[in-house]
């Protein structure tokens, strides 16, 4: 197929309400740049565009949290992260702010276009609402238990435990997440997008890359986790969804009669891809319809349209924003969605709340000049597919036998060797050998699978074969053995060192993408002045006779388990950290503990709920009754380990059925930092089931 002849690559604006992390990096950042600028080694016109996320709960909340004004917690964090950025050389074009004038008129903008053309519904429901606070509860403001997996902790647009997408009324036990108090209901009237109408050309588009009949894009390039995500939102019937809230933090709606309104966050961060673009083109002298609009002339789209985000993601790119994008008319739809899974860390999944993670921040201060080490493992454990796993060996590993190794290895034989035995100077070679045709004939096959597979998002296995360029060229100088032939066939040498000094010159451009600063040393190394150009990828002229190398320099460090270790003993303590800092809950009332009626029991039969991991079934002697309890204490306790202990049990807790079985209260349990739990049991033998607990 043709290239398009722009592209407009745009990567999820994170939230500015805190650090970013390796999933961050590993999810929608890395791949994107990589994607960039493999397109601008290859000269395409494109635009990166990213930015800070500043509105929404997230900001709201944790500015509340800290005690200080949203405006605060995000100037801080857009600073933060955008410095992180620069550091790991992700290469936006622009990282821009949804805080910005420019970015607030644009949506407002957009908003009432999007009104005159009749995309909303206005309509009047009654919305959880606290009192205390004079807010109402929408999205993060809201929590209660998990209609669909039990979660207690689930927030009001999304369980994180499930995955399932919520709306505040779903919510069993719905508390607000401000004060904790039950909210009550009130009226309030919103515009509304009824993504039901969309259904029919949605499908088509996602399905066949088709809208009423016109070919768009190539369905079959999307990931099949993409595509199978939005079906089954479709497949499971599309609802009307706010598109606005009643808060003081974000885009006011434009409108009248909307005091005390803004826009929803979810529509007003993604037309931040398009403010940044404005912006951008505005410093650089370009026009931002180019990058974003249909050409008016051929009705074709001259931009290719490309949304990295995470998979947490999905819906708001390839559905809500496409709809938007389609109702405002002009603009072009995404090509593609590349949503990458989750990176897991440690066994564990990535969390901010609980200080899970490794900061780029930190990461930088610690070891700035280990960006492309970092970047090169992340990559080769991407989760495009589905979720992998970071864990601080496999670094090691990865770095010591992959780049040390392999990569590192071979450039520094060739360097160290030209150097010894030319001055580096560029021998001229003689006739090529078999072997030697063999070998460049290998570079450039590698050399346009890299490409292809990029084109494809497929950026781990694009960057395995990168290596597999520095793979081949060690073993045609392990089977050549120049360091032998030089007593005895110093011209054949000559030949074989040209060789492999031009697979060093080729390595710099295939890895440029994936470690540019790494890529640019050793083109520094090799005395390459030009410009790195992915069409010299597979030439065997990048190097001229008679031009000099510099001297060898390690491009790459051995990583010792000392490291290793301190980065385990650093997540260890926050794990501990964690634990000392459980907050303590809100205060109750005298009267509210007695409202509980704890009593001794005594177990006297226990055994395993069928598959459960967790739960036992318990029956327990209270002295003038027994009742069965199921209990979630199995990875703790075998069931005969327990039979015949003394236990604390809740008695008035209202019974309910936990996988079919009715349980009759609840047993107390203390927990250390590894989750391993221990009974809260009364130690005197003059304790007898059925005693109180007070
Ligand atoms: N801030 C969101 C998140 O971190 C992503 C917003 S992407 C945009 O999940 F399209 F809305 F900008
Ligand atoms: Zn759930």
């Amino acid at each position: 197929m043709e290239n398009p002849k722009k592209y407009t690559v745009t990567a999820a604006l994170p939230y500015a309400n805190g650090p970013l992390h390796l999933g961050h990096l590993a999810g929608a950042y890395l791949p994107s740049d990589i994607y960039v600028r493999y397109l601008k080694l290859n000269h395409r016109d494109v635009v990166f565009v990213c930015g800070s996320d500043e509105h929404g709960a997230a900001i709201t909340l944790r500015a509340k949290k800290e005690g200080v004004s949203p405006q605060e917690i995000v100037d801080k964090y857009h600073e933060l992260n955008k410095k992180a950025f620069t550091d790991f050389g992700i290469d936006f074009s622009i990282y821009h702010r949804t805080s910005a004038q420019d970015h607030q008129k644009m949506a407002q903008e957009f908003f009432l276009e999007l009104n005159e053309k009749d995309t909303f519904t206005k309509k009047t429901t009654e919305q959880y609402y606290d009192e205390e606070n004079n807010q109402f509860l929408a999205d993060r403001y809201i929590s209660g238990e998990c209609p669909k997996c039990q979660n207690p902790n689930a927030y009001g647009d999304q369980c994180e435990k499930c995955g399932s997408d919520l709306s505040p009324l779903d919510l069993i036990n719905p508390k607000s997440t401000i004060s904790g108090n039950k909210p009550i209901l009130k009226e309030t009237s919103h515009w509304f997008l009824p993504m039901e109408r969309h259904e029919e050309w949605l499908t088509s588009w996602i399905q066949e890359g088709k809208i009423h009949g016109k070919q768009l894009h190539n369905p079959k390039e999307w990931k099949n986790q993409v595509t199978g995500q939005v079906m089954s939102w479709i497949n499971s019937g599309l609802k009307p969804r706010a598109m606005t809230r009643d808060l003081n933090w974000g885009v006011k709606v434009p409108l009248e009669g909307a005091d005390g309104k803004v826009l929803y966050v979810w529509l007003d961060a993604p037309i931040g891809y398009i403010s940044a673009t404005k912006k951008w083109a505005e410093e650089n002298g370009k026009n931002w319809e180019d990058y974003w609009k249909v050409n008016q002339e051929t009705g074709e789209a001259d931009t290719k349209l490309v949304h990295f985000i995470g998979k947490d993601n999905i819906v708001f790119h390839a559905i809500i924003f496409p709809i938007l994008l389609k109702q405002h008319g002009d603009y072009v739809l995404p090509d593609n969605v590349p949503a990458n899974e989750f990176l897991n860390l440690e066994g564990d999944k990535l969390s901010t709340s609980r200080n899970w993670a490794v900061w780029l921040h930190e990461y930088l201060e610690e070891f700035p000049d280990k960006v492309d080490e970092l970047r090169y493992v992340l990559t080769s454990i991407m989760p495009e597919n589905k979720d992998s796993e970071f864990t601080w060996k496999d670094f090691q590993d990865r770095v010591n036998n992959e780049l040390v190794a392999i990569f590192g290895n071979f450039v520094n034989r060739v360097v160290v060797l030209t150097n010894k035995y030319y001055e580096g100077v560029v021998p001229t070679a003689g006739e090529l050998s078999a072997e030697d045709k063999v070998m460049l004939e290998e570079v450039k096959s590698i050399s346009d699978k890299i490409g292809k597979s990029v084109e494809q998002y497929r950026f781990r296995e694009a960057m395995g074969e990168a290596m597999n360029i520095a793979r081949a060229g060690n073993k045609y100088l392990a089977d050549a053995e120049p360091w032998k032939l030089i007593k005895t066939d110093p011209e054949r040498v000559k030949t074989i060192m040209k060789i492999a000094l031009q697979i060093s010159a080729n390595l710099s451009i295939a890895f440029a993408p994936f470690m540019p600063k790494k890529a640019k040393q050793l083109q520094v190394m090799l005395g390459i002045e030009k410009e790195l150009d992915w069409n010299d990828l597979g030439s065997f002229s990048l190097l001229q006779e008679n031009e000099k190398i510099n001297k060898a320099e390690l491009l790459f460090n051995k990583i010792e388990d000392e490291l290793v270790t301190s980065q385990l003993a650093k997540l260890e303590k926050s794990k501990l950290d964690n634990i000392l800092e459980t907050p303590i809950k809100e205060e109750i009332t005298f009267e509210d503990f007695t409202k509980l009626d704890i009593r001794t029991g005594v177990i006297l039969e226990a055994e395993k709920v069928k598959k459960t991991k967790k739960l036992l079934r318990l029956k327990v002697d209270m002295g003038n009754e027994s009742r069965t309890i199921v209990s979630g204490i199995a990875e703790s306790y075998a069931p005969e380990e327990v039979i015949g202990k003394q236990v604390s049990v809740l008695v008035n807790l209202a019974p309910r059925a936990i996988k079919g079985i009715e349980s009759q209260g609840m047993i107390l349990m203390a927990e250390n930092n590894e989750g391993k739990l221990s009974f809260v049991n009364p130690s005197e033998d003059y304790i007898n089931a059925g005693d109180g607990v007070s």
